[in-house]
């Protein structure tokens, strides 16, 4: 059985200070937490700090976005194995914020995937169709494409996990989830183009499949209780102690 995944996407927010008080609260507010598995995502500058805050606790250090470099000319760019030494075990990959400011493209995402394998590191991959897209009947090609090239020549070994995270790109910050039925018909889809990839024990044992996009206490049970879905992705409400932890323990 994996365990369920929650994980903390603070995005560009909480500075110095402000990440370490939010951290701390965290992992008091989840003591005795130990059959979820709990990450906190934060900016780079503060990986250190926040790492520190979580130490001794059952919560993980997460970055938000990583180069496919191990290391040399590449101003401003963060490797893995500078994550590894801040004491990241997850990256995420591939957001739907990066892809739309930063022009990062799927095949950017397939060598950051590859990177973060080589160095010991789960890459929590992100895929989802935009409103427009959805509303031309194109959510199954888009995911499935997106897969197929995120995931090309990735062959996943046995001590290696992976996170696919469904966000449909218009529920993502907008206070309103996506329909549970519509999210669960993605993840058989998801699990499907993996299975076709990869032996179905890794895809059992290795990969977690997690949904985001407004996640809150009201709506998580919904989507819990879909038989593929393992965890979720949380944004907004992961930058408040007390909504983020209501969320983990309503599951
Ligand atoms: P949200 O963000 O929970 O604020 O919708 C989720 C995400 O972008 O990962």
């Amino acid at each position: 059985m994996v365990k369920p995944i929650i994980i903390a996407n603070w995005k560009m927010n909480l500075a110095g200070k402000e990440a370490i008080r939010l951290a701390g609260k965290i992992k008091e507010k989840t003591k005795g937490i130990i059959n979820k598995e709990i990450v906190i995502c934060s900016s780079f500058t503060d990986l250190a700090s926040v790492g520190a805050t979580l130490r001794g606790s059952g919560l993980r250090l997460g970055a938000q976005d990583v180069f496919w470099e191990d290391a040399g000319a590449y101003t401003g760019a963060i490797s893995p194995l500078i994550l590894k030494a801040a004491g990241c075990d997850y990256v995420i990959v591939g957001h739907s914020e990066r892809r739309q400011y930063l022009g990062e493209t799927d095949e950017m995402v397939n060598k950051k995937v590859s990177a973060c394998l080589q160095h010991g590191l789960t890459p929590i991959i992100c895929v989802g169709e935009t409103f427009e897209e959805r509303q031309q009947g194109e959510t199954n090609n888009i995911i499935l494409s997106q897969l197929n090239r995120i995931l090309d020549k990735v062959d996943l070994i046995e001590d290696e996990q992976v996170i696919i995270a469904y966000e449909p790109v218009w529920v993502i910050g907008s206070g309103q989830a996506v329909d549970p039925a519509e999210a669960d018909s993605v993840f058989h889809l998801i699990r499907q183009t993996l299975v076709d990839l990869w032996p179905i024990v890794i895809v059992n044992q290795n990969v977690r499949l997690i949904y985001g996009g407004s996640v809150d206490a009201d709506n998580v049970s919904n989507f819990a209780r879909l038989d593929l879905c393992h965890g979720f992705l949380v944004g907004g409400a992961s930058l408040e102690a007390d909504r983020f932890v209501e969320i983990i323990k309503s599951l």
